[in-house]
């Protein structure tokens, strides 16, 4: 065990004891890889601010970050891209510039026990089935069909952003491959809670293709929404037996009783038992929909909604904000964020273990921009984290004046309240901002596989 550090806090509001046990932020270094001694310091920044989990988002399409010693090919062709998308939306263009980078076990090692020291888990994610086509650069034997087709497919690393098709095949040796990846992860972090992501999986390509329809057949998987259920179960039975819980993304419910997939049928997720194991952590981060139904099927949850928790949307809907994503998500609506609101369903109440920020990186391309991004609204996460939400909006703002000049002493480059300084706008840039009712309208479809069954 390392020896505890002691943690100077922030100058925020930490009386009493803390209301979550699990007090995260998602730093996801596979979009933008951030060197070790960044998440050195990311680390010293999270335990002053009463925080104690951070899952670190591995890999994804643009980029795999973690040295697998029996697949060497992960981080070297995996952990390099020729080009990055700038900007987002229709206008955005690619830039030209190559990114790569990776840890070795040796440096994450060194982050699990610098964290421990300071009161921090952390819990690694790797990304299956989807967000695949940094491992199909690599290992183009693990995609959906042919294999020359697939490499042709992902001949690097994607040098965009957003959603795609691609998907890990389910052959068995797909499947080993996966367990060797998560056997070395294991290896590396002691976390008891390991992620397998499961968001964002596209089934085209397991519908379209043959040999995948013939494998369902003979595992008695009847969709492809069972199917993605079927494989996160493997790997979470893989992980139960190295002792591991799993945590992911509210999709992973789909099919697994939950969804209208399921085995049970329709309407039936009352009945249905989820085909994940009972002590999966469900991160709820599209509305309250995936919450209550994991807390209904007996898992603990992790309350992430995107709407108050998600550090890469616009902080203004002001013209000089850099790169506008996703809906404005201000310091101040981020201090009304309630996880657990009194209207709660019971289950719910009993089951949310905490909650969580999540920092995506498709446009926070270096520690400036990421400082930019997380403070001080961190500062307003950390204290819903610690003694629950909404915040008392004028006691909280009393104490501003110090926190900002606190995080000016620890030399972070914090979101000025009054906006960007010049050197921190990226005009020309493009952007896509959303307005808040129509990505609500959106999480209301792309939660509707959840909500029929709830
Ligand atoms: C996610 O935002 N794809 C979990």
């Amino acid at each position: 065990m390392p020896v505890p550090v002691a943690v100077a806090l922030a100058p925020l509001d930490f009386s009493g004891e803390p209301r979550f046990a699990w007090r995260g932020v998602m730093l996801d270094v596979a979009r933008h890889f951030r060197p070790l001694p960044d998440l050195l310091r990311f680390v010293d920044l999270l335990a002053a601010h009463g925080l104690n989990v951070l899952q670190l988002h591995l890999t994804d399409d643009q980029g795999w970050r973690f040295e697998v010693r029996a697949y060497p090919r992960l981080a070297e062709v995996g952990g390099r891209r020729s080009e990055s998308q700038l900007g987002h939306g229709p206008d955005s263009t690619l830039d030209g510039v190559p990114h790569e980078g990776s840890y070795t076990q040796h440096d994450l090692r060194e982050l699990v026990a610098y964290a421990a020291a300071r009161g921090i888990r952390v819990v690694p994610e790797v990304d299956v089935p989807g967000h695949a086509k940094a491992v199909l650069a690599a290992y183009p034997e693990f995609g959906v069909g042919d294999v020359e087709a697939v490499r042709a497919r992902n001949l690097e690393p994607w040098t965009r952003y957003g959603i795609n098709d691609e998907v890990l095949n389910v052959e068995e040796s797909t499947l080993a491959f996966v367990f060797e990846v998560f056997d070395e992860l294991c290896d590396v972090f002691d976390s008891d809670v390991v992620g397998f992501g499961g968001d964002e999986v596209r089934k085209q390509r397991w519908a379209d293709d043959q040999r995948t329809q013939e494998l369902m057949a003979e595992r008695g998987v009847a969709t492809e929404e069972e199917l993605q259920a079927w494989f996160l179960a493997q790997v979470a039975g893989h992980l139960a037996a190295r002792g591991r819980r799993v945590i992911g993304w509210d999709e992973m419910l789909e099919g697994s009783g939950g969804g209208v997939g399921a085995g049970a049928g329709a309407g039936g997720a009352d009945a249905a038992a989820s085909v994940l194991p009972a002590d999966a952590v469900v991160a709820s981060w599209r509305g309250p929909v995936g919450a209550e139904l994991g807390a209904r099927l007996g898992h603990d949850v992790v309350l992430c909604p995107d709407l108050w928790t998600y550090f890469d949307y616009r902080q203004s809907d002001a013209a000089d904000e850099p790169i506008p994503v996703g809906t404005v998500l201000s310091l101040a609506d981020v201090a009304t964020f309630d996880p657990v609101p009194a209207d709660a369903p019971t289950t719910l109440r009993e089951r949310v273990v905490g909650v969580q920020a999540n920092v995506w990186t498709e446009h926070l391309d270096s520690r400036e921009r990421l400082d930019y991004a997380v403070f001080p609204r961190l500062g307003a996460f950390a204290e819903v984290a610690w003694n629950g939400g909404p915040l008392d909006r004028a006691s909280f703002e009393a104490r501003l004046p110090a926190y900002l000049a606190w995080l000016d002493e620890q030399g972070v480059d914090a979101r000025p309240l009054d906006g960007p300084r010049p050197d921190q706008q990226r005009p020309g840039v493009p952007g896509a901002p959303r307005d808040r009712a129509s990505r609500i309208a959106e999480l209301e479809e792309l939660t509707a596989t959840l909500r029929r069954s709830s």
